[in-house]
């Protein structure tokens, strides 16, 4: 596979990822037979996990998209900045948060606190990567790509700078990326 030139090693390849990707689909197919479940894309990580996860996923759905920050670096005391809310009206539906990594975990953490204020039936978070090394906050993804260590990864969705994320795998920037 061809290495992008600021990536030190890939950690996920393509095939590694769409193999794990159809796992997840099939979990979660189980989870909501007979429902219809809210998946709801974080923009703007998310995108390329959530397009080949919900293509993969064989029961009815709706979709949408939320953009989300939180306020000051390690707090969970709930400043949460919606910069784009959902669409859909949750109450009574079964949400499922599309993550690309968790990382302290405090973004989802007043994510969920928030959704959850608007009465949806059930709130799931599936995450592509976790970065358990780092949490800061008691939250947990109910599904899980990988679990990674805690080093700084690009690609498939994720960004450095808003770069990289059309990279089809997942792999560790070089530290000179980021330390110059
Ligand atoms: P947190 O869990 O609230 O700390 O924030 C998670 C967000 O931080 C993710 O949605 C990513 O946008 C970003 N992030 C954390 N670790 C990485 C990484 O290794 N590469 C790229 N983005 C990351
Ligand atoms: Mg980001």
């Amino acid at each position: 596979m061809e290495k992008h030139q600021d990536v030190e090693r890939i950690m996920l390849g393509e095939r590694k990822i769409q193999k794990r990707v159809k796992e997840l689909a099939a979990q979660l197919d189980k989870l909501y037979e007979g429902r219809t479940p809210l998946v709801v894309c974080i923009l703007k990580g998310s995108t390329i996990f959530f397009a080949d996860l919900v293509r993969s996923m064989k029961t009815a759905l709706t979709i949408d998209f939320m953009a989300v920050s939180s306020y000051g670096a390690g707090t969970t005391s709930g400043e949460l900045k919606i910069k784009k809310d959902l669409t859909t009206d949750i109450k009574g539906r079964d949400v499922l948060i599309v993550e690309d990594i968790i990382d302290s975990g405090n973004t989802l953490y007043n994510l969920k606190k928030m959704l959850i204020t608007r009465v949806p039936a059930s709130v799931n978070i599936v995450t592509l990567l976790d970065k358990p090394a780092r949490r800061e906050a008691p939250i947990e993804p109910e599904y899980t790509g990988f679990v990674v260590e805690d080093e700084f990864v690009v690609g498939y969705g994720l960004d450095y700078a808003e770069e990289y994320r059309n990279l089809p795998y997942v792999g560790v920037l070089k530290r000179s990326v980021y330390e110059k």
